[in-house]
Formats: structure tokens, sequence, C-alpha cells
């Protein structure tokens, strides 16, 4: 199959990249959002998001005239949806006395419903949105098959999960292996033609089911072993053990890969993602389902270990260093650091928060310094909750002539005890007994 013409859906972290990409190797590209604001900067040809080399390929993309926005698909030989799929704050499913989350599936249906219009017999449309399994065939085939055309037989359907790491989403859309679940083999066929436009990586077809499945494993896999490495910091609390030591030493094994604590889990895909399977079989997920417990309580452990080092936290005066749910990301979606501040304030402390990726960043109740040393000038404490590296290489003797702080709380590993003990500071470690 050959295409020329593509509409995208969602042109966020994923969709943005993705369309640009494909409109830089040659094919004319629709990027279509709902948000005005996503729309009118693209059409000013600057970016609502951060990540690396993004702007330069979608400046590429706009002024080469293969790129064009819109708010509505139009006809196209290929449609691909990239909306967001996260889970309803305000409701809940139970199972034996557990209480899970639902995903919130609206976009992707209103995205298949904004495409029923424009199909037309030989199209393919593939959903890359993270989902519970039997999306494509339960929810995204009915909705287009209104049009009278039949999935498989008029038009290929497809499910491809989108595998990149943010940060690095450019190179790795083109250097990662791809999945493509067709709901016929024939559609699977169409899918993997239209990724190899830049696809370097192995493509490898599949049923859509089955792609589903292989994204979510993915996702639950990460959070369950961060669920673990969690519970080794607290039980390496309780022993007087540093858990990042036991950590490194239990990884010299050739077998075993224990991943690193920190205060919760956070974006929104490992924090989201499982409950996409416990949803779809409570009964068979109490594994996952409790996992993500853990993750869940991580903020609630950072906050009892901050109020352990500063005694009590009322009145106290905290610089939160990072919001992002990960370092090196402006990412705050699920962010287990804005929960940390959130309960901190709640227990009475004034807490100064500093994102260097998104320093203006509106969030309810939460005070924004404009700046590091407007954060930290009179903080009781220092948090560290996300491994930026603008915060791995600040230099303690600097902090300490610019804070009247004296107290380093570290919940990610990234201040090293023997410079930052020497410059003044009380050193406390996540997963390490004080
Ligand atoms: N960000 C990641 O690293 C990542 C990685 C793998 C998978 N995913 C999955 O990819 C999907 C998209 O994630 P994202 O990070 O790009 O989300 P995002 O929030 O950054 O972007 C989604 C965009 O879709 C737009 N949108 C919402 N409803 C729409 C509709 N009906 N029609 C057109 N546009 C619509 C939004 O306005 C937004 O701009 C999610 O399912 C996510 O779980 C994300």
């Amino acid at each position: 199959m050959n295409f020329q013409k593509i509409c995208v859906l969602g042109l966020g972290y994923i969709g943005l990249p993705t369309a640009s990409t494909f409109a830089t190797h040659g094919l004319k590209v629709v990027g279509v959002d709902i948000n005005p604001h996503v729309i009118e900067t693209l059409r000013k040809g600057e970016i609502h998001i951060h990540e690396p080399g993004l702007r330069s390929v979608v400046g590429a993309a706009l002024s080469s005239g293969n790129l064009s926005v819109s708010f509505q698909p139009e006809e196209a030989e290929a449609f691909l949806i990239a909306v967001p799929t996260p889970f309803y704050h305000d409701r809940h499913g139970e199972y034996e006395g557990r209480t899970y989350r639902l995903a919130d599936m609206r976009a992707v249906s209103s995205a298949a419903e904004a495409i029923l219009p424009h199909l037309r017999k030989g199209n393919l449309v593939i959903l890359e949105s993270t989902s519970p399994p039997r999306t494509t065939v339960d929810l995204v085939q009915p909705i287009l098959e209104r049009s009278g055309l039949k999935a498989g037989v008029d038009f290929y359907l497809c499910y491809s999960p989108e595998r990149v790491l943010p940060g690095q989403i450019l190179r790795e859309l083109v250097e990662n292996a791809r999945v493509v679940g067709g709901i016929t083999p024939e559609s699977a066929e169409a899918g993997c033609a239209l990724y190899a436009t830049f696809v370097k990586g192995e493509i490898i077809a599949t049923d859509a089911t089955t792609a589903e499945m292989v994204k979510l494993m993915e996702n639950t896999t990460r959070d369950v072993n961060i669920a673990i490495a969690n519970e080794f910091a607290r039980l390496a609390e309780k022993f007087g053990v540093d858990v990042w030591e036991a950590i490194s030493l239990a990884n010299r094994h050739p077998r075993i890969n224990i991943l690193n604590p920190g205060p919760g889990v956070g974006g929104h895909c490992i924090s989201v993602d499982p409950w996409f399977l416990v949803e779809t079989a409570p009964e068979l997920t109490a594994l996952i389902y409790h996992a993500r417990l853990v993750n869940d309580g991580q903020p609630h452990f950072v906050v009892a270990r901050v109020k352990q080092a500063l005694g009590s936290l009322n009145g106290k005066k905290i610089a939160a260093l990072g919001l992002a749910y990960k370092p090196d990301v402006d990412d705050l979606r699920e962010s287990p650091a804005v929960e940390v501040v959130h309960l901190l304030q709640k227990e009475g402390a004034q807490v100064k928060a500093w994102e260097p990726f998104k320093p203006d960043a509106n969030l309810e109740g939460i005070h924004m310094a404009p700046s590091l040393a407007a954060a930290v000038q009179d903080a009781d404490a220092l948090l560290l909750l996300v491994r930026h590296t603008e915060f791995t290489n600040l230099k303690p003797v600097e902090i300490a002539s610019t804070s009247i702080a004296r107290l380093a709380i570290d919940c990610v590993n990234g201040w090293d005890r023997d410079l930052w003990e020497p410059a003044g500071f009380q050193v406390f470690r996540l997963g390490v007994h004080p």
C-alpha cells in the first residue's frame, strides 16, 4: 500500500511528533486537535510541549507545507488516533472491597466519531492511544462501522501501541520496534506498510488485542517492579539499611535488576495503564492492584519522612524541588511530586515549588517560585522530589550561601552526602534510616 495523505487526531506528546515525522518523510499530514491553544500555537509555527528536537521537526514539517493543522479531520487514506486515555477522577469500580480506577475513553470515542463522516472504502484507521484490552474491536470498530462500511472488509483497522520515552521521542519513534495489531492480517499488513514510511526498527504484525495487551503488560511490569523497590525502601528504613546501596549490590547478580524507589509513580502511562487491566478483570489482578496501592501510597510515606526530619510540619517552610513525574521532562501529569506538595500543605507546611521545566505551571493550590533562589531562600528544608540534572548538579556550598535551610531531604538519591554534609546540611534520604 502506498500512502499519500493521512490525518493524525490528537497533537500531544505522541501525536505531534508522529504527525511531523510522517510529514518530514513526504506524506501530506492533517494534524487534528480540539484544543484551540494547540492549533493556534502550531499555526504560529510554535509548539506547546517541551520535547528535545521537536521544535525543528515541527518547523520543517510546517514550512514544507506537508503538515497542516485543523480542528476537524478530512478525507485521507489513513487516520491515526493519539488522544488521551486518562482515568476518571470521580468514578470508581469495586470488586470484593477493592476500589479501582475506570478508564475515561471519551476522547477515543469522539475521535472515532470525528473520523466517521470521512471514512472511505480502502482507508486505514489505527488507534495508538493506550487502551484497555479489546478497545479496538469493542469500542472503535462499532463506531466506525456506523459508516455502513465493514472493518476488515471495507477498511483496515489496527491497534499500534506507542512505546517512546519522553525526552527521546523523536529518536525512539524511528528506531524502536513497532508492534502493529490488525483486526485481520490484511489490516496489520496495511498498518505495517504505513509505519514503514519512517520506522527503522522491526515492524511486527499481530492481532489488535495482543497489541493492546503488549503495551499494558510493559507498563504494568514497570509499575509492579517500582512497587517492590518502594517496599524495599520502607523495609530498609526499618532495618537500618541504605536501600540504594542494597539495590546496587543486589543488581550485581546477573539476573536481578531492581528499579529505583522514589516518591511514587506518575505520568499518564505507568500510573494509569495497570488500572486498565484491573478494570477489565478485577478477579485476576490482585498483584497489579496491590502494586498500584503501594505506589499511590508512596507520597504519604514521603510526607511522613519529611515530618520526621522536621519534627512537625505546621508552619514549616519547604522548598519542593521538582514537580515533574520524572527527570528532565516538563510533564506534570499524575505526578507524585505534586501530590507530596498537596499533602505537606494539608499538614500545615508552607511550600514553595520550583520546577525548572515548567516554572509557570498553573496548579491549583500550589505556590510556584519564580526561580530556584526564590524557592530556597527562606526555606527550613529543601525537598528533592525529581532527579532533574539541574538539581543533581547543584553545588551545596552555593545553596548554603543563598538559603537559610540546613536540612536536605532527598527522595531520589540525587544528592551526595559527602558533598552536602561538609557544606553544612543534614541530609535525609528516602530508603535510608536517619
Ligand atoms: N506521552 C507518552 O509518553 C506516551 C507514551 C506512550 C503512549 N501514550 C499514550 O498515547 C496517548 C496520547 O498521549 P499524549 O501524551 O500524546 O497525550 P496529550 O494529552 O499530550 O495529547 C493528546 C492531545 O489530544 C487532543 N485531543 C483530545 N481529544 C481529542 C479529539 N477527540 N480529537 C482530536 N484531538 C483530541 C488533546 O487536546 C491533546 O492535545 C495516550 O493514550 C497515552 O497513554 C503516551
